[in-house]
């Protein structure tokens, strides 16, 4: 016999000691890497307007900051270089200068914070004056094949400055091949290549850009990120980065797309990660400011959804202060 009164769910969740015993766990903060802004010069720490408690930061203050991180156990950071106007070209250069802002951060991270996992951004869109993830073509488009050269030179630069992971986001065709194949020609067999390898043409990277300074002068990025509307072609992006080398998987926003992570957690054996990214921190903020809901009730729902998807590694903006929203009891 099946079904009420034989069977009452709420016996299964009648004390917080049960619901402790049977809920997934909160991901720990070894699970989470923080994604940091880094821009040149010193003691400079210039709030983001539009995703409170996270700030553009010189790179002595980005060692100031990582203290506290360390110190509660986060994973690691992936960097992000704001080079200002002086730094940009059309073809990016600046992404791959070894005294560039992101090869200084790792180096100095990786002195200070051995424990750390440093992960980098490989990218063009903070260094080309026009703002695209690489070179234009005659006609405007972006130029698939010179970008994923660019793209080689700027990992392998920031392998040689000691990041241990590389994470191209460029969403170039064959990026993921070039960059393994380059990283490896030069000894770097051991860096780590996480592949922005589901990253979508979302409307949620607002405040990341306003932070990066990296919106496109013209245009959208619709011609290269994925559409997303067509969720076998989203499959397939993961699956071709896969074939080509990637390490890790990662699917990008995160929280419109638990679907993509659950689905391609059953399609592949590698590690996924999930890009919380800037406008899904910046959207429950500006609710609980509005007293539309609780901050730490939001994130903490949110995060183990993402966690229940299948998502094993957490790019986050809340790692910064992980004991704030995981520390304390459910
Ligand atoms: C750039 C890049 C973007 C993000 C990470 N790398 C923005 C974009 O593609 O326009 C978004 C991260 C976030 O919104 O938090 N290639
Ligand atoms: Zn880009």
């Amino acid at each position: 016999m099946e079904g009420f009164p034989l069977v009452r769910m709420r016996r299964l969740r009648r004390s917080p000691q049960i619901r402790k015993m049977l809920d997934l766990p909160l991901p720990g903060p070894e699970k989470f890497l923080w994604p940091v802004f880094v821009i040149p010069g010193r003691r400079k720490r210039v709030p983001i307007d539009a995703m409170p408690g996270q700030d553009r930061l010189s790179r002595d203050e980005l060692l100031r900051d990582l203290e506290g991180v360390a110190r509660m156990g986060v994973g690691g950071i992936l960097i992000f270089g704001v080079p200002g106007d002086e730094g940009k070209d059309p073809a990016g250069s600046g992404a791959f200068r070894a005294d560039g802002v992101v090869q200084k951060t790792c180096r100095e991270v990786k002195k200070n914070f051995p424990d750390l996992i440093v992960a980098t951004d490989v990218c063009l869109c903070a260094y080309t004056d026009h703002g695209h993830c690489g070179p234009l073509a005659p006609g405007g488009d972006v130029d698939n094949d010179r970008a994923l050269d660019l793209l080689a030179k700027t990992a392998v630069s920031h392998a040689e400055s000691e990041a241990d992971w590389v994470a191209p986001s460029a969403m170039m065709d064959g990026q993921v091949q070039a960059i393994r194949r380059a990283l490896d020609a030069r000894g770097f067999t051991q860096t780590l290549l996480m592949s922005y390898s589901t990253k979508f043409a979302s409307a949620m990277y607002g405040p990341f850009r306003e932070a990066e300074d990296s919106a496109p002068g013209a245009g959208d990025r619709k011609g290269y990120q994925a559409s997303y509307g067509d969720l076998n072609q989203a499959l397939r992006e993961s699956r071709l980065d896969e074939g080509e080398g990637a390490d890790i998987l990662m699917v990008k926003p995160s929280l419109f797309y638990l679907d993509i992570i659950a689905r391609l957690r059953d399609r592949t054996l590698l590690p996924l990660a999930a890009y919380n990214v800037s406008g899904e921190y910046s959207m429950l903020h500006a609710a609980a400011q509005r007293g539309w809901g609780d901050l730490t009730g939001m994130v903490r729902e949110s995060v183990t959804a993402l966690a229940r998807a299948g998502t094993d590694i957490f790019i986050s903006y809340w790692a910064k202060n992980y004991h704030t929203y995981f520390g304390g009891a459910a």
